[in-house]
């Protein structure tokens, strides 16, 4: 145990934490969400749900990885009672954050692609531009080289270490996507769209608001903040020391919502100056900005800062999917890091191979969105519902206040974590299996 690397300081555990949850999730599938489930309104659902479980179950991650210096398989065998076998649990979360990356890693790749597009500047028209979309997607050898390129370098940087690798992308990472990020705000406040936008973001229409609506609020939550499959347990084992959790959950959940709120901010502008629909869905980054690019006035600079903001904070998600399975095996098994990334990585890209072939799937639907699916709408609700169940009840309250402290605040996140969480989780998972 002592030989575990560990994050150089408090800063770099943020960082690295931050660069986890920000990711295609804020920048790609928050925008086109909201945009479909009528702005405003969806935003307050969705504050709603990062209060009352993203920040209690952020809290109970780290909590647990910290406090048994080990992987999500290992932590979670640490706090067994019983004969319940919990390592259960870790073990869904390794397999999790594996089906995750390995079509995390081809939209990665399709991030990749725009990016290189973008150095020439997209041109055409309309249809043009939107086919190029569509003309990657049935190019599996294109897909599948981007996907090969995204995970060596995601494997590069993990080589390295937790503090030399994992935390030193953080660190220039980070901040240069913060700046690009500032950058385009700038320019979306000068567009005239920027009005609408603002109309849109903040006043709440509930009439867009249904039931599926508090679903699709929960499942984004605990997708961008990284929660459900180990990966903040994984990050918390790296730390050591006086931390205070509940100050650092807070940190991490408000520094995702703000990138999600700018990424909003950016690109519906955007959208509005151009009188288009703010519901485009998933296509939204891929078809409708590269058109827009298009027709701007310095939109080609434009699309090349959007696509490497997006591309920085992809990388870093995909570094903490890969984490987790890696600090899996090398504990585990006790074998090298090296092998293990090398093991891990290999495996990931395999699968990865299903999702980057669009005309492979299973009764019509492409294996990537059925990945997603399985992963987002399933393992990370039930992963998520397990984690709080361990902490709110298998762990005794003494050494929840010993090793978090027991403030106002985080008494009420213990409260939440215990009570609050385990239930809506339960009524998301039960809805979306089907069961009520
Ligand atoms: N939080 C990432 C995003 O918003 O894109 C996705 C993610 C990363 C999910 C790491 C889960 C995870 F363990």
């Amino acid at each position: 145990m002592s030989s575990r690397d560990h994050w150089g300081n408090k800063l770099g555990f943020i960082l690295a934490a931050v660069g986890s949850a920000v990711g295609l999730g804020n920048i790609w599938k928050f925008p086109y969400v909201v945009g479909k489930n009528g702005g405003s309104a969806f935003i307050l659902i969705y504050l709603a749900c990062i209060i009352l479980v993203g920040i209690p179950i952020l809290m109970a991650e780290i909590y647990i990885g910290k406090k048994s210096q080990l992987n999500p398989v290992g932590a979670l065998r640490f706090f067994q009672k019983g004969k319940i076998p919990f390592s259960l649990i870790g073990y869904a979360g390794v397999l999790c954050g594996i089906i995750i990356l390995s079509y995390y890693s081809v939209i990665t790749g399709w991030i990749c692609h725009y990016l290189m597009l973008s150095f020439r500047g997209f041109s055409g028209t309309e249809t043009e531009i939107s086919e190029i979309f569509s003309h990657l997607n049935a190019t599996p050898w294109l897909n599948i080289a981007w996907h090969t390129f995204v995970m060596v370098t995601v494997m590069l940087i993990l080589v390295k270490g937790v503090r030399q690798g994992i935390e030193k992308a953080s660190k220039i990472l980070m901040p240069l996507l913060g700046l690009l990020l500032l950058v385009l705000v700038c320019y979306s406040m000068t567009l005239e769209g920027m009005k609408d936008a603002w109309h849109f973001l903040t006043y709440p229409d509930f009439s867009k608001v249904t039931g599926g609506s508090f679903l699709e609020a929960l499942g984004t939550s605990f997708f961008t903040l990284s929660l459900g499959m180990g990966a903040m347990i994984t990050y918390g084992s790296y730390l050591k020391g006086d931390v205070n959790i509940t100050k650092s959950a807070v940190q991490i959940a408000s520094i995702d919502t703000l990138i999600a709120f700018l990424a909003g901010i950016v690109i519906f502008p955007i959208v509005f100056t151009n009188n288009l629909e703010p519901s485009a869905g998933p296509g939204l980054i891929f078809k409708t900005l590269p058109v827009l690019f298009s027709k701007m006035p310095g939109g080609h600079f434009v699309a090349l800062l959007f696509f490497s903001l997006v591309l920085f904070a992809a990388i870093t998600s995909a570094i903490s999917l890969l984490e987790v399975a890696v600090s899996f095996v090398t504990d585990e098994y006790k074998c090298s890091r090296i092998k293990a990334i090398i093991f891990m990585g290999t495996l990931i890209w395999l699968l990865g191979i299903f999702s980057a072939v669009s005309s492979w799937n299973v009764a019509g639907t492409p294996f990537l969105d059925l990945f997603d699916k399985i992963a987002s709408c399933y393992m990370l609700p039930l992963g998520g519902l397990c984690t709080a169940l361990v902490f709110g009840w298998a762990i005794k309250t003494e050494s929840k206040y010993k090793e978090i402290g027991s403030s106002a605040v985080t008494k009420t996140l213990l409260f939440a974590a215990k009570y609050v969480s385990p239930l809506l989780l339960l009524v998301v998972f039960l809805k979306e299996i089907g069961l009520f």
